[in-house]
């Protein structure tokens, strides 16, 4: 699984949106996230992000590592309640961060 991790927030230059083939990037207020259980491991959205914020799950950045539960947990009830709804483009940005990213200081 990719995940999308701290350089995105704020920034959100949505390059990787394009890139992927099933439409597994979801859009929140301050930064996107990959649906885990969508992502296809086609690895085409980690070289377009301009600020590589992009990794595959095993290379992250040992600081940046909560961010694989970060992008889990945004689609849990706890947070969006999106679950796994099959394309980003059918449910649009939602209003809602990861807790921890609403209150992340960049
Ligand atoms: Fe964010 Fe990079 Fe995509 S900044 S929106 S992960 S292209
Ligand atoms: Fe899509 Fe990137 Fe996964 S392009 S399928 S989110 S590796």
């Amino acid at each position: 699984v990719y995940v999308i991790t701290e350089p995105c927030i704020d920034v959100k230059d949505r390059s990787c949106i394009d890139e992927c083939p099933v439409d597994c990037i979801y859009e929140g207020p301050r930064m996107l996230y990959i649906q885990p259980d969508e992502c296809i491991d086609c690895a085409a959205c980690e070289p377009v992000c301009p600020v590589e914020a992009i990794f595959y799950e095993d290379d992250i950045p040992q600081v940046w590592e909560e961010f694989i539960t970060i992008n889990s947990e945004w689609f849990e009830d706890s947070v969006t309640g999106l679950d796994s709804p099959g394309g980003a483009a059918t449910v649009g940005p939602q209003d809602v961060d990861h807790p921890k990213v609403a209150t992340w200081e960049v």
